[in-house]
């Protein structure tokens, strides 16, 4: 199914018949016991039930994909996609090209089928010679049993998916989440008569706002995913000492960070922007090589993916010596005042525009307040105004899940313009920020750049703060936090 792996005729192995024999022997058997159901697997069911409820009749395709070839012989780490990995629990780095179907039955409803490549006996050259699928290549590898005992869904070899798909072709609709897989989708396009891309972009629409509203296990994963991220940036403030000791004081960051997130979950939700000083006025700076300097700021904005994929989304401005100055201090409370308006209108029945609309219309009054806008703050904000916009171009949220930026493909009446519902999860992330080189900003706001992320769960009630709940928000909170951190560090250079 995937894209063959090409080796170089300098790499290829021969294998003689000696080594053929004596590979296979000796041994042990593997365990008759059967893994444990996945925590995850009961609410994946619910989760395909309610898809399979928008789809009646139809036959539904979602692919995992295959893996990323990043030079030659040699894979990106291996993440399924998002919605095959909603749709089945399965997280980390499970399962390379495998495919769920949606098999509608007689009696109504589906029957979910998981096709993926099972393991081989020892005795097949797959074992020892495939770098992609070989147990002495990547590990132990689940049975057709093991998996579905893993994931409660009843499993079948890939290699039966072609017939699967040519099966009672023309009873059924059939629809194919297209840019998970591009073999899976040229083989559901062969198999169908026309190419119906106006249903395939319905259930990928579907299955984007399939995520909007997030069951209990995925809040407490969002929960659990911002405590380990707090745990994260512990680790950082306490490690700035070593950072501004040994140089490229950034990258020192970003590692201390990914260690955290490698340790206690399966990576970095998204890549790390570690941005000291003016670096924190370039949104997307993921280059990450300056210096970390004592009376500098610097902006993390880092998020820990655990193993079952679901990722934090955090940001915080932090002083490198542990105290804001006065200027710095300045533009990080016109920020924090932002963002609570922005989370005080996470409130079921507002617009995730409303959210957006609360915290810019805080951010345009300081800007007016401090002389830089050319127009009322009460223009900048008229849709034909916008000036503002020149301190904080991006938005002030997204939605957060499995993905960073999650459902991405909901349509805008139910995610921007959509109203907010208990249990979406969505960042507020408002920022200001004054480039070193803005003519327009007073000399000593110049290269100063403040953005708080935090993420918070829609309730009945008041909204949750999921990361404020591990990480302080305010100036002296932050002061407060860092201070036995720093004190720690101190004790504790190492100059490599
Ligand atoms: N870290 C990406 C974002 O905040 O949207
Ligand atoms: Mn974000
Ligand atoms: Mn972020």
């Amino acid at each position: 199914m995937s894209e063959k792996q090409i080796k170089s005729a300098n790499r290829v192995s021969y294998w003689s018949p000696a080594f053929v024999e004596f590979i296979q022997k000796d041994w042990a058997p593997y365990s008759s016991a059967l893994p444990a159901q996945l925590e995850n697997s009961k609410w994946a069911a619910a989760r395909r039930e309610a898809l399979s409820q928008l789809f009646p009749g139809d036959r539904i395709v979602v692919p995992a994909g295959g893996q990323k070839v990043r030079n030659n012989d040699c894979d990106y780490r291996y993440r399924p996609n998002t919605a095959f990995a909603h749709l089945t629990g399965l997280g980390t780095d499970r399962e390379p090209d495998a495919v769920l179907l949606l098999e509608p039955t007689q009696a109504g409803g589906h029957e979910a089928v998981l096709y993926f490549h099972p393991r081989v006996a020892r005795n097949e050259e797959e074992f020892y010679a495939d770098s992609r699928y070989g147990e002495v290549w990547v590990g132990q590898r689940e049975s057709l049993e093991e998996m579905s005992a893993l994931t409660g869904i009843r499993t079948e070899s890939i290699d039966l998916l072609d017939n699967a798909l040519r099966d009672n072709v023309g009873s059924a609709r059939v629809r194919v989440l297209r840019e998970a897989d591009p073999d899976v989708t040229a083989l559901v396009d062969a198999t169908r008569e026309g190419i119906a891309e106006g249903v395939d972009e319905q259930l990928r629409i579907a299955l984007s706002e399939l995520r909007l509203v997030k069951d209990e296990y995925e809040v407490e994963q969002m929960r659990q995913a911002c405590k380990a991220t707090a745990r994260g940036f512990e680790a950082v403030v306490t490690d700035f000492p070593n950072a501004l000791a040994n140089g490229r004081g950034e990258r020192w960051v970003e590692g201390i960070f990914g260690l955290h997130a490698r340790h206690q979950g399966n990576a970095v939700g998204y890549d790390t922007i570690a941005a000291a000083g003016d670096h924190a006025n370039t949104l997307h700076w993921i280059r990450n090589d300056g210096e970390v300097r004592d009376g500098d700021m610097i902006l993390l904005d880092a998020g820990v993916e655990l193993d079952s994929l679901f990722t934090a989304d955090v940001t915080r401005t932090l002083p490198i010596n542990g105290r804001f100055s006065p200027a710095q201090r300045q533009v990080y409370e016109a920020v924090l005042e932002a963002q609570q308006a922005g989370i005080d209108a996470c409130k079921p029945g507002n617009l995730q525009s409303d959210v957006h609309r609360a915290a810019t219309a805080v951010i345009a009054r300081y800007l007016e307040q401090w002389g830089l806008l050319p127009v009322s703050a009460e223009e900048a904000l008229d849709k034909e105004g916008g000036q503002w916009r020149r301190w904080m171009v991006h938005g002030t949220s997204h939605h957060l899940g499995i993905d960073v930026h999650d459902c991405a493909h909901a349509l805008r009446e139910h995610y921007a313009d959509g109203p907010l519902k208990p249990g979406m999860c969505i960042t507020v992330e408002p920022g200001i920020y004054f480039k070193s080189t803005d003519l327009l900003v007073p000399e000593e706001l110049r290269g100063i750049g403040v953005r708080i992320e935090d993420d918070i769960i829609i309730t009945e009630g008041e909204p949750e703060n999921i990361s404020a709940a591990y990480l302080p928000r305010t100036p002296d909170d932050v002061e407060a936090w860092m201070a036995p951190l720093l004190d720690a560090g101190r004790a504790n250079v190492k100059q490599w």
